[in-house]
């Protein structure tokens, strides 16, 4: 990845072996919301005579509608010579609900490799076009309904409403003392750090407040995908995120003692044992909350997952959770 979040043409064109068949790209990414350089990774492809394939489950159903706005979208779809299929999302800004989505081929020749038949079987010759075999009709129907109702009219309306709403929100963000909007997303999804404050103490104050915001790792990020309903809640987002900045740039016993359980999980994770490591990551994880739901502070959590070597361990947390959702706690 490049500093800007995009992907590294030159780290992808070295890694490429005999052996490649694909190169991905993503129109936008997801945690950061920036288009890939498309066209570069497409050549690359082209060259190789491999296939590329471009991610825009986010954007596939805004960007070409945004691009008719008038904003600056760069190319990303089979207008770019390389690119050999695509993903876009109808459950995401196609509006429609999840349960059908599509893939686009370039040539048929290609999509021919997803169909599967079996011949020999003694049902009968089994056939289906898709991964899955049985597959529910109606969130196609659905999602074919939400289509013909909104129309490209209704695209276009909604997108100009994203767009302008998202830009609001990076503008005003970007003026919070403290805050600020990774690199320069392409359209509607975006990530907020900071390089003075802690941002999962910014996230924990925006809970308390009423928000959720997805906490993101690597670098440490607050996630926002701005949808349609979002344009009239900017002030009020903003205005809060202004009072979340203030609090969390204030020292509290709370942040002390997240800070020192950071710096104890940090020290630990150099001197001690795996093993040890692994129990303490286990105690630490549900003092914080971390095996009871979503705590309503979860800074110092995220903070030391982060920091972790072991993501042994931490698969085993979160198996742990997803578990638990599913399980009846027994007294
Ligand atoms: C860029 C991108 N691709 C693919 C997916 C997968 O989507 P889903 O989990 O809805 O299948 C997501 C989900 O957010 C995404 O952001």
């Amino acid at each position: 990845m490049r500093a800007d979040f995009r992907a590294d043409v030159s780290a992808i064109r070295n890694a490429i072996t005999p052996r490649t068949v694909l190169i991905v790209g993503s129109a936008p990414s997801y945690p950061h919301g920036v288009i890939d350089p498309i066209s570069d990774l497409a050549h690359i492809a082209r060259d190789h005579e491999i296939l590329f394939h471009v991610d825009a489950c986010v954007g596939g159903f805004l960007l070409p509608f945004a691009r008719r706005l008038g904003y600056p979208i760069p190319p990303f779809d089979f207008s770019v010579d390389g690119v050999t299929s695509i993903s876009a999302d109808l459950h995401k800004y196609g509006y429609a609900a999840k349960g059908a989505s599509l893939v686009l081929y370039r040539h048929k020749k290609i999509r021919r490799h997803q169909l599967f038949a079996y011949l020999d079987w003694s049902g009968g010759i089994y056939a289906s076009p898709t991964m899955v075999g049985t597959r529910p009709g109606g969130a196609i129907a659905a999602a074919w309904a939400v289509m013909n109702y909104l129309g490209e009219e209704g695209y276009l309306a909604l997108t100009d409403q994203v767009m302008k709403t998202a830009t609001q929100l990076r503008d005003g963000i970007n003026a919070i003392d403290g805050l600020h909007i990774v690199s320069d997303p392409d359209m509607s999804v975006m990530a907020i750090t900071s390089d003075r404050l802690n941002i999962y103490e910014v996230g924990d104050e925006m809970t308390l407040r009423g928000w959720h915001l997805d906490r993101q790792q690597f670098p440490p990020t607050l996630h926002l995908t701005v949808m349609p309903t979002h344009a009239r809640i900017v002030d009020l987002f903003l205005s809060d995120l202004t009072a979340a900045a203030t609090s969390a740039r204030k020292p509290t016993l709370q942040k002390i003692g997240n800070t020192l359980i950071l710096k104890l999980a940090e020290a630990a994770v150099k001197i001690l044992p795996e093993d040890v490591v692994s129990k303490l990551t286990a105690r630490a994880s549900s003092v914080l909350g971390g095996d009871s739901g979503l705590p309503q502070r979860s800074a110092a959590m995220y903070g030391m997952m982060g920091s972790l070597p072991n993501r042994g361990d931490l698969r085993e947390l979160v198996l742990d959770l997803v578990e638990g959702f599913t399980e009846r706690k027994r007294d």
